[in-house]
């Protein structure tokens, strides 16, 4: 089984490229079954997650060529199929995301319950709120869910979320993309991945307007072309090495962000003492003065504190000095890096919702198990600052959603090894 080891290393120092999101490529990719011709994505990340929706793509009817590394055409053809390999969906929930452009592209989709990290119950209700709202006949059996459009086609309505769930919204907007009249969906998620798809969509000759506000109108179109898109640089990868350089008190240059994605992030870290400020060449982070501050976070949809990085935050603060507070609305089980941080000293209490953090604490080396993607990430952080070493099974999790992970933390200094027996 593949591991991390990680020691306590020097503080970070130099420079580092994000690489396009994880959670924009994936919608993105899905977004092609649209398409009757050839969609290019360039600036897509080297992940698992990736190669996973290559192949689901692929067993849907496919072909996907890699012009370069990090560039993919997609095209399918004219007669597609529309049941989604079950053992392929059961890997990523992301998968889901090929339901909503199936059934407008096909009339006709048939899913697994998709599979992903254990953070939470992660229910589909929204998803299916949404195409039914457009008429669709929805079947959930044995694990799979079905969707049926009715005979003369989905027509827009107007779809109200009650929660402003991301991957509902990209699902919603892609299935509404091809139905007759216009749906709203109201209460929408308004992350950036959000906007980058509509953006795609658009050029793929969709009519969507007011992506990145809680409204969303789409204006069915009877069919869509090939395009030409960049993804957007990944803002959770982002704020992973903002951490990095704050945990480690170094000093970091990262590239290829967009300041504005990561508000929340830098807020924050500002609040803690970190500098943070956007130069010509991209976003410093220096965490070199002493002594930091501790911060309380509570984790909201975009543009709150994201929930993605509530735990590579929190890694962060067991080292200030003081109490710090951190609060998950998002979602109900993601506290289990709390454990594996408290294993290595660190001084968490839970109640429900909330942490409590007592920072300052001397971190040592131990054995920990990355529970989650993030909780992965979060606790590579810890290992760089904790006596010893630190030994992170399961880090597949990890490799699903980072792009050359170790490569990266290597090159700023990290004392970080991966080992497969
Ligand atoms: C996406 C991101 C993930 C991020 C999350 C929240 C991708 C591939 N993943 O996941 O990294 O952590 O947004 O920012 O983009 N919910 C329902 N019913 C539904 C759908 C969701 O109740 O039908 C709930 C979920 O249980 C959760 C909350 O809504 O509590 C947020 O989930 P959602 O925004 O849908 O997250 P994902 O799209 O799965």
């Amino acid at each position: 089984m593949a591991r991390f080891l990680v020691q306590k290393s020097e503080p970070l120092n130099g420079e580092v490229k994000i690489s396009g999101a994880k959670n924009a490529v994936l919608p993105l990719m899905a977004a092609a079954l649209l398409s009757e011709g050839t969609c290019r994505i360039m600036e897509v990340p080297q992940l698992k997650d990736v190669e996973v929706m290559k192949d689901i793509l692929i067993s849907l009817g496919a072909t996907i060529e890699e012009v370069e590394e990090d560039i993919l055409d997609i095209s399918f053809p004219d007669v597609i199929e529309n049941e989604a390999d079950y053992d392929l969906v059961s890997k990523m929930r992301a998968s889901f995301l090929v339901m909503g452009p199936l059934l407008s592209r096909t009339g006709r989709a048939k899913v697994h319950m998709p599979g992903g990290c254990t953070i939470g119950a992660r229910p589909i209700d929204l998803h299916l709120k949404g195409f039914r709202a457009l008429g669709a006949e929805i079947i959930q059996k044995d694990n799979y869910v079905e969707a049926i459009a009715p005979e003369g086609g989905l027509v827009g309505e107007s779809v109200y979320l009650d929660f402003p769930s991301v991957g509902a919204t990209e699902n919603i907007m892609m299935c509404a993309a091809l139905a007759q009249g216009t749906t709203y969906i109201v209460n929408a998620a308004e992350e950036p991945e959000i906007v980058d798809l509509a953006n795609f969509l658009n050029k793929m000759g969709a009519r969507i307007k007011g992506a990145g506000t809680d409204t969303i109108k789409i204006e069915g179109v009877t069919s869509m072309k090939g395009a030409y898109h960049t993804v957007i640089p990944d803002r959770i990868e982002a704020g992973t090495f903002m951490l990095a350089g704050a945990i480690t008190r170094g000093q970091i240059l990262i590239h290829n962000i967009v300041p504005d994605h990561v508000k929340p992030i830098t807020a924050k870290l500002r609040e803690c003492g970190v500098i943070v400020e956007m130069g010509d060449e991209g976003m410093y982070v220096v965490a070199d003065q002493k002594p930091l501050r501790a911060t309380d976070i509570k984790t909201l949809p975009y543009p709150g504190f994201p929930t993605d990085i509530q735990s590579p935050f929190m890694a962060f603060l067991t080292t200030v000095e003081g109490s710090s507070t951190v609060i998950e609305t998002v979602f109900e089980n993601r506290f289990m890096h709390v454990a594996e941080l408290n294993r290595m000293g660190a001084n968490i209490k839970t109640s429900g919702n909330k942490a409590i953090i007592h920072g300052g604490r001397h971190l040592e080396g131990a054995q920990v198990i990355a529970t989650d993607l993030r909780a992965g990430a979060a606790l590579v952080l810890a290992g760089l600052v904790a006596d010893g070493t630190t030994e992170i099974s399961e880090i597949y999790h990890v490799e699903r959603g980072y792009e050359k992970f170790i490569n990266k933390f290597k090159a700023l200094g990290a004392s970080i090894l991966r080992i497969d027996d």
